[in-house]
């Protein structure tokens, strides 16, 4: 089978964990780099969070650090949804050592590097704030030609989670979220409206404790104590985006983020009105399979 070569960018962060264990599951996949950003924790753990569940999954791939702030905004508090770890707690879980070194090349060197480098065109997913992919487009913008899509988790339509109008990785970079939604390159979109489908059932998690090996053993109550605060596995839907399309419905939308100070900043809105007449800039998914997910969830523990 001919394999997806695709860049993670994540704030690691336990949804993101298993965005990364799901990719590693998938045979679809060819993960050439985990790249990190500051968001749910910050860069120093978001990066020592990957380098783990790099050794975690022997991951055969580049891991890079990426931005440490927004581009503009000043660093928000953290939330505790993914515990002061990032890890929902688990760090004590995780071996003491981390084997993986950590590339000498920043995230956006690296993400240009790979793309230039590739003879075909690269998917990128990006599972929390923008910033390392709005730097990379500016600072590069020979490379949009080389990227197939970049499928985010972010944003919301008429949705928000860390505001009434705003999902947390477009709130924490407005600006940057703005500068990837008007870069022209193609887009999928799993906003909050999908996401908030992305559950677990108590049934799945006593399924993924019965696997027993000793990813289960980390992943479950990783994911336990991440699901005790926020029910929705957000990332692992940019993933199943990229392989499995057929699992979701989805709307061609011009969309926007407001950059503005306010109650909108951070806020995605798509325009629907008949006299718009800017072109769709991005595919944003309304509707997905969530039996399916459920089993990619589970399946993606069984090493
Ligand atoms: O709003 C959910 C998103 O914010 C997810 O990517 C989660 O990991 C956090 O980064
Ligand atoms: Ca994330």
């Amino acid at each position: 089978m001919k394999k997806i070569p695709l860049i993670i960018d994540c704030d690691p962060g336990v949804d993101d964990a298993f965005a990364i264990i799901l990719a590693n599951s998938l045979e679809e996949l060819d993960i050439k780099a985990i790249t990190t950003v500051n968001g749910n924790v910050g860069i120093d753990l978001t990066t020592r969070n990957a380098l783990l569940l790099a050794d975690l999954l022997d991951l055969d791939c580049t891991v890079a650090r990426g931005a440490e702030v927004p581009l503009v905004k000043p660093l928000r508090e953290k939330s505790n949804t993914h515990g002061s770890d990032g890890l929902g707690g688990c760090l004590n879980l995780f071996p003491k050592e981390i084997r993986k070194e950590l590339s000498k090349e920043d995230a956006v060197t690296t993400i240009k590097n790979i793309l230039m480098d590739s003879e075909e065109k690269v998917t990128i997913a990006a599972v929390g704030p923008l910033t390392n992919i709005a730097l990379l487009l500016k600072l590069y913008p020979q490379v949009k030609e080389k990227i197939e899509v970049i499928s985010i988790m972010g944003g919301a339509i008429n949705n928000g989670n860390v505001t009434p109008c705003s999902e947390f990785n477009f709130y924490e970079d407005p600006e940057a979220a703005s500068i990837v939604f008007n870069s022209g390159v193609p887009l999928i979109m799993s906003g909050l409206n999908l996401t908030v489908n992305a559950t677990l059932t108590e049934e799945n998690l006593n399924e993924m404790k019965a696997i027993g090996n000793k990813l289960s053993e980390i992943a479950v109550p990783m994911i336990s104590d991440y699901i005790s605060k926020d029910a929705a596995i957000h990332d692992p839907c940019a993933i199943l985006a990229i392989t499995h399309p057929e699992m979701f419905e989805s709307e061609d939308l011009y969309v926007q983020i407001d950059t503005r100070e306010g109650i909108t900043r951070g806020m995605s809105y798509a325009d629907y009105r008949s006299k718009n007449t800017n072109p769709p800039n991005c595919k944003v998914l309304t509707k997905m399979d969530t039996t399916k997910f459920r089993e990619f969830i589970v399946n993606s523990i069984k090493l």
